[in-house]
C-alpha cells in the first residue's frame, strides 16, 4: 500500500531520471505542493511555462492553464493531470458569440481573462489575468475595451483604471461569485481583529469591503508580509491551509465555507504519480493555427505586464 510520503518519494524520483517539469495552481492541495517544482497564480504559471527548459510539463490545475503553457511551448510535451479538470467560465462564452460582441462593439479591443479556452483566445486581442489585469488594461493603447468574459474581475479592474472605458460582459467564476455581503459581515463579526483578502473574481460588493483585492499569489504575499495576526481569506478554501502551512504564528479563517473549487480539487496525488508513470493524465494538443493566433494574445500580457 503507498502513502503520501512514499508515493511523492516515487513522484520525485520519476521526475529527475525523466526530464519533467510539475507546474502547480496554488489551488491544489498540500500533497501535490510539496512535490511541484513551481506553485503560483495564473500569471507566475504562463511566466514558467515560457522559461522551462524540461521537455515535459505535467499541468496540475485546470485545462486553460495546460493549453496556456502548450500555446507558450509548443515543442514541449504538456500532460494535463486530469482530463476532466476544466474551468466552468473557461466554457462560458463561444467563438460565435464573441465575433457577434465584436460587431455590436466595432472599434473596442477584446481582452480576455486567461481563463478562457485557447479556440476563444484566438479572437481575442490580449489576455489578462487577476494579477496583471489592472496593469495590462491601464497601458493598452486603446481607450475603449470589451472585458470578457468575468464581468467581476472586468468591474474590479474598472474601478482601478477609471481613465478607460471598460464595457463588461455577464459571466465570472461560480466558485468566488458565491461569496456574499453576508459572508464578510457574519464573518467580521466573528472575528473583528482580521483582516478581509479577497480574489477579484468576488462580487463587487464584496471587493468594496475587502481590506486588499488581489490574485491567489497576491493574498498569500500580503497575509505573509502583513504585521496582523488574523485573515479572513476570500478565495478558494485551500488557500487558508496552505497559508496556515506557511504562517504558524497567524490565523486563517474562510470567509465562506462554500468557496470549493471541484475542478480543482479533481487532481490527487496518485494522478500525478500516474501521470509520471505515463499511464494517465492527458497530452495537450492544439492544431498550429490555434496555437499561433492563440499566443499573439498571450504574448501581447506579457509584453504590457513586464
Ligand atoms: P489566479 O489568477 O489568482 O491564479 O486565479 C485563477 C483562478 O482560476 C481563480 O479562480
Ligand atoms: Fe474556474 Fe473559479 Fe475554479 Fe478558478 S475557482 S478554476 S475561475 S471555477
Amino acid at each position: 500500500m503507498y502513502t503520501t510520503k512514499t508515493l511523492q518519494e516515487e513522484i520525485l524520483k520519476q521526475k529527475k531520471e525523466q526530464d519533467l517539469c510539475i507546474l502547480a495552481h496554488a489551488y491544489q492541495s498540500q500533497d501535490i505542493w510539496e512535490i511541484a517544482d513551481y506553485v503560483g497564480d495564473s500569471y507566475g504559471l504562463s511566466r514558467k511555462a515560457a522559461q522551462a527548459s524540461q521537455k515535459t510539463i505535467l499541468m496540475c490545475g485546470v485545462r486553460f492553464m495546460a493549453e496556456t503553457v502548450k500555446i507558450l511551448s509548443p515543442d514541449k510535451r504538456v500532460i494535463l493531470s486530469h482530463p476532466q479538470a476544466g474551468c466552468p467560465m473557461a466554457e462560458q462564452m463561444s467563438v460565435q458569440e464573441v465575433m457577434e460582441l465584436k460587431k455590436t462593439y466595432p472599434g473596442y479591443a477584446l481582452a480576455a481573462y486567461v481563463n478562457t479556452t485557447a479556440e476563444l483566445k484566438t479572437v481575442c486581442d490580449i489576455c489578462v489575468t487577476s494579477s496583471c489585469a489592472v496593469d495590462v488594461i491601464r497601458h493598452m493603447e486603446n481607450q475603449n475595451i470589451l472585458f470578457i468574459p468575468d464581468c467581476n474581475l472586468g468591474a474590479w479592474t474598472a474601478s482601478q483604471v477609471p481613465e478607460k472605458n471598460i464595457t463588461l460582459v455577464s459571466g465570472g467564476c461560480p466558485v468566488h461569485a458565491g461569496i456574499t455581503v453576508q459572508d464578510v459581515q457574519a464573518m467580521r463579526a466573528a472575528y473583528p481583529e482580521a483582516l478581509v483578502l479577497v480574489h477579484p473574481e468576488c462580487v463587487p460588493q464584496v471587493t468594496s469591503l475587502a481590506d486588499f483585492v488581489g490574485s491567489t499569489t497576491e493574498i498569500m504575499d500580503y497575509a505573509k508580509q502583513s504585521s496582523a495576526a488574523a485573515f479572513l481569506i476570500g478565495t478558494e478554501n485551500s488557500i487558508v491551509q496552505h497559508l496556515q502551512f506557511a504562517c504558524q504564528d497567524k490565523r486563517f479563517y474562510a470567509l465562506s465555507k462554500n468557496c470549493v473549487c471541484h475542478d480543482m480539487k479533481l487532481t490527487t496525488l496518485m494522478d500525478v504519480y500516474r501521470c509520471v508513470c505515463g499511464s494517465g493524465g492527458e497530452e495537450i494538443v492544439l492544431s498550429k493555427e490555434v496555437r499561433q493566433k492563440a499566443r499573439q494574445c498571450l504574448d501581447a500580457m506579457l509584453e504590457l505586464s513586464q
